[in-house]
């Protein structure tokens, strides 16, 4: 068995300039697949707020939603580090409540990690769960759980503030940084300035390491993609026909065959 990626992987991978691969998943079957394929590190982002349950923002997502999804998660991975994301409200009410919440994903989901949104506005809440010995990774740029403040799922660019937000977390004991929406240049700076490793969503080229929603990048479904997302595979297409061929079968009495009934 391959021994479990961790936070020390992770900075050994940028110090060496090996690239991080990362990507979403939500139940057991695909974290079985993604760990099986070799990527590094999970993320059971709250994004299955919208490609799982169907709705328009992560906003309404539960703590005990993430707990569930991300329990399925992590019993089927052997090798990635698996990061539980806190959902809208889970930290932002108070230091105490960030780490208990925190803390949950470690004890009642076997999370390796916890994520969360946001820059110079929560490096205290990450520096908490930091001492507690929860490893914190932060996410600034577009945050999708400030979807009303910033008027839409906009690129940010304010590049001072940017810089800033990531030094700031760093020095809160961030072990890694998410890059969301923010021009490629400004991803590049990020990363050359930073210890800890970057791991980009439509940042560009030069982060660290790279991550997607994996619904997106599959073809699980018609909803809008963003410019970022590439998708490597028609899953939606795949299993549409394997539905049509069954609905078909059965219609037509082709299945059941004799080879699936019983003597
Ligand atoms: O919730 C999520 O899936 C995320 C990634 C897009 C980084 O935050």
């Amino acid at each position: 068995m391959q021994p479990r990626v961790t936070t020390t992987t992770l900075f050994k991978m940028k110090q060496e300039g090996r690239k991080i691969t990362a990507l979403t998943a939500y139940d057991h079957p695909f974290a079985t697949m993604v760990d099986g394929a070799g990527i590094d590190m999970i993320l059971v982002g709250d994004s299955l707020g919208m490609v799982v349950q169907g709705k328009a923002t992560t906003l309404p997502v539960t703590m005990d939603e993430m707990l569930y999804h991300t329990a399925m998660v992590t019993r089927a991975c052997q090798r990635a580090m698996v990061v539980g994301d806190m959902p809208f409200m889970a930290y932002q009410s108070s230091i105490d409540a960030a780490v208990d919440n925190a803390g949950r994903f470690l004890k009642e989901a076997d999370a390796s990690a916890v994520k969360l949104e946001g820059g110079a506005d929560v490096c205290e809440v990450i520096h908490a769960i930091a001492r507690a010995g929860i490893p914190v990774q932060a996410h600034i740029g577009l945050t999708p759980q400030s979807v009303h403040q910033m008027g839409g799922f906009k690129v940010q660019r304010d590049q001072e503030r940017l810089i800033a937000d990531a030094l700031k977390v760093q020095e809160a004991g961030a072990f890694s940084v998410v890059l969301e929406g923010i021009p490629s240049d400004i991803a590049a700076t990020i990363t050359e300035k930073l210890t800890i490793p970057t791991i980009g969503i439509g940042a560009g080229a030069d982060c660290d390491g790279q991550i997607l929603v994996l619904h997106d990048m599959l073809g699980l479904h018609d909803r809008h993609l963003p410019k970022f997302v590439k998708q490597f595979a028609d899953l939606k297409k795949l299993a549409m026909e394997g539905i049509a061929s069954y609905r078909d079968e059965v219609r037509n009495q082709t299945f059941p065959g004799k080879e699936h009934g019983y003597k």
